[in-house]
């Protein structure tokens, strides 16, 4: 037994007072978790502290909350585990080594209910809503089942292990500038259907979530949600595959989304750092490099960036383009570049999907779907996880 004190955000809506933080004492085992000394301090000192959980073991997707800042979920997170990470930061930041008070928060990009509870339909079962969360089959139903075969939706076991609780949503950065983005969870189960090849709708779902200016090119790829997943779902890689099926599906995005990661891959390839003056026009006009296609929209756009162009060439980020200032590196040092090019030599000769669940190439699919049938022989007897 430890002893620990819990600071705990609350908001009581019916006492009419914003929001404020309540310290409590708990005695727990290292080994229980935070939710654990939540409900003991409900339990002996305030009968009132709200907080919702079910299953208590990570299956249910209740407890999203923020222990120490960090999305997540309360049941799944060790006490003692988020006291060593209150110290950590603490002492990072010339703190006590220990002793810190572990803070507890409701989730972000939501709005609160009561203390810890969230108001999860406005901005999470909306927008799962929002992607159609069923299948879409060819035709008629058949008669029984249908049949698949097992290799075929081993692409999507990752998203399907989704709980829904929302920490992906609570942690989304993209979510914080744009409450109207899909987000994370959604845009995962979104996935769950684009890539099962029982239904019928690919590419009218990807249109869609292309089309959308809150969609699938709003994910600023900040790894956020892939920290706070307690599935291992992977929200961000979810979302760079249905990015990627778009393009492969020639789904032209009105926000040039496509566009604009076709044109971080060619100049880096390149170039080997990223060249901002080209990023512009490769984005906006996608053509050779260093020649400009223009469109009339293309125009448009680099004409409303110049305020961005003229601050990349300061801070010298445009590097081809003042090749007078001073400075400014127009090549990587050495051998550098070759090396880079290198690397997406691999990549391409090995069929390497990059942060994505199957990595490695592409005869390991054949083991990971073996794993997946047999996951008795897993290491430790346990199935193997979605991570
Ligand atoms: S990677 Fe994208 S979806 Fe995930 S938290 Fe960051 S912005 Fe949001
Ligand atoms: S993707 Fe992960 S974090 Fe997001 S709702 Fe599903 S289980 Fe929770
Ligand atoms: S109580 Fe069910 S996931 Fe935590």
């Amino acid at each position: 037994m430890a002893d620990y004190t819990i600071k705990v955000r609350r908001y009581q809506p019916e006492s009419g007072k914003p929001a404020y933080w309540e310290e409590f004492g708990v005695e727990l085992d290292p080994s229980l978790s935070v939710l654990d000394g939540l409900l003991q301090a409900k339990d002996r000192d305030d009968g009132s502290l709200a907080v919702r959980c079910s299953c208590r073991a990570a299956i249910c997707g209740s407890c999203g909350m923020k222990i120490n800042g960090q999305s997540g979920l309360g049941c799944q997170t060790q006490i003692g585990e988020a006291q060593e990470l209150a110290d950590k930061k603490a002492a990072a930041v010339g703190g006590a080594a220990e002793g810190n008070v572990i803070t507890i928060e409701p989730m972000g990009n939501m709005p609160v209910i009561k203390d810890l509870v969230t108001d999860m339909e406005s901005t999470h079962w909306t927008k799962i809503r929002r992607v159609t969360p069923w299948l879409l089959p060819y035709g008629e139903p058949p008669e029984r089942e249908y049949i698949v075969e097992p290799e075929s939706m081993v692409d999507i076991t990752q998203s399907m292990a989704c709980i829904q609780c929302g920490a992906c949503v609570s942690s989304c950065l993209s979510m914080e500038v744009d409450p109207l983005f899909i987000g994370p969870a959604a845009l995962a189960k979104a996935y769950r259907f684009v890539g099962d090849p029982r239904d019928a709708e690919t590419t009218e779902r990807l249109t869609d979530l292309a089309h959308d200016p809150h969609g699938i090119y709003d994910c600023t790829h900040c790894f956020s949600c892939v920290d706070a997943c307690p599935k291992g779902v992977a929200p961000m890689d979810q979302i760079m595959r249905l990015r990627r099926k778009a393009g492969e599906n020639g789904i032209e995005d009105p926000n040039s989304g496509h566009s604009h990661e076709m044109a971080f891959v060619k100049i880096i390839e390149k170039k080997g750092t990223l060249d901002e003056s080209l990023l512009l026009q490769e984005s906006f006009a996608p053509g050779v490099l260093g020649k400009l296609l223009p469109t009339k929209r293309a125009i448009k756009e680099m004409i409303g960036s110049l305020p961005t162009a003229v601050r990349g060439i300061k801070t010298g980020k445009m590097r081809s383009l003042p090749k007078l200032i001073p400075g400014v590196h127009h090549k990587l040092p050495g051998n550098a570049q070759d090396e880079v090019k290198a690397i997406y030599k691999h990549a391409e000769e090995h069929n390497e999907e990059f942060n994505l669940y199957i990595k490695g190439e592409e005869g390991d699919e054949e083991a990971a779907v073996e794993e997946r049938l047999e996951p008795a022989a897993a290491p430790g007897g346990e199935e193997a996880s979605n991570g």
